[in-house]
């Protein structure tokens, strides 16, 4: 059993230290990024493998929501601009999402790997990514596209309910807490997603369209891609994962 980490690092920046000291997971490193349009499930995935993998979930959409939860003298101007963006569906701007990642570079080098959901976005991130990583001497393992027809995705989003406390998320019908409202892990209050809203989405759907797509080809290009159909329960598209990430890496060279 992988003990979970609080990711107090990636969520918190500035000087905070992660409640778990970073240990190499048996077997191998992972580092992935996770790939998809909004509400595909990259977080529900994220979440599985994370416990399985030992490697960190790093969200670039939590850092932004933990933001929020700050007292308004607390956050920079960079950041109530890049919550404006947030709320109303749209990409943040690259170099405020560049210099949030850059301060938290250490999670790359992290010996424990990562799962990088909702970064990169815009192919100028994906650049930006490779160099970073290059410069720390670290590789991706894979970069996994999630697939899934629209309306399916948009009843997932409707229904979404995220916990205010350690993020975990939940699903009103698919996958209900224990108790109503309450978080199965810590307990915490559940909320619904400001950007969860009908014109919130549509707009998160045309961003996807226009700025992330063009990543898939990115990857490709890299021989790094791979599409996984996410229309199943998210037990079962996670060991559809597994079972791909095996594939992956025993006919990879770069087994580490
Ligand atoms: P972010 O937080 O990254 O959101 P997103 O990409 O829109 O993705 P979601 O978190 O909405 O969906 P998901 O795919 O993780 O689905 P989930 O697992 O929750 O970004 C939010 C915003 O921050 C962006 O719009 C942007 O403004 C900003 N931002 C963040 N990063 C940025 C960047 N790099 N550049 C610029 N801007 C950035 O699942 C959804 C629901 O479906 C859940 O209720 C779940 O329980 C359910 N579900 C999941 N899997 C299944 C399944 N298999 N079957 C049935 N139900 C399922």
């Amino acid at each position: 059993m992988i003990t979970k980490n609080d990711r107090a690092v990636w969520l918190k920046g500035g000087n905070a230290l992660c409640s778990v000291t970073p240990q190499p997971p048996p077997g191998k490193t992972w580092r992935l990024v996770l790939l998809g349009a909004p509400g595909v499930g990259k977080g529900t995935q994220a979440q599985l493998l994370s416990e399985h993998l030992g490697a960190c979930h790093l969200s670039t959409g939590d850092v932004f929501r933990a933001a929020k939860c700050l007292a308004d003298g607390e956050r920079s101007p960079a950041l109530d601009h890049a919550l404006g963006f947030m709320r109303r569906g749209e990409l943040v701007p690259d170099e405020i999402v560049l210099d949030m990642v850059g301060e938290r570079v250490c999670c790359l080098r992290c010996c424990g790997g990562f799962l990088l959901d909702g970064f990169p976005r815009t192919v100028a991130q994906a650049e930006a990514l490779e160099r970073l990583l290059q410069r720390e001497k670290v590789a991706l393992t894979a970069a996994l596209d999630f697939e899934l027809p629209i309306d399916e995705i948009v009843a997932r989003l409707g229904g979404r309910r995220t916990c205010s406390g350690c993020k975990a998320v939940f699903h009103v019908t698919g996958l209900p807490p224990r108790v109503e409202g309450v978080c199965d892990h810590c307990g915490g209050k559940l909320i619904q997603r400001e950007d969860d809203r009908p014109e919130a989405i549509r707009v998160r759907m045309e961003a996807y369209k226009k700025s992330t797509r063009p990543l898939m080809e990115f990857y490709q290009k890299r021989g790094l891609l791979v599409t996984i159909a996410a229309g199943k329960a998210p037990d079962e598209t996670f060991q559809r994962t597994m079972k791909i990430l095996n594939d992956v890496v025993a006919h990879s060279t770069n087994s580490r």
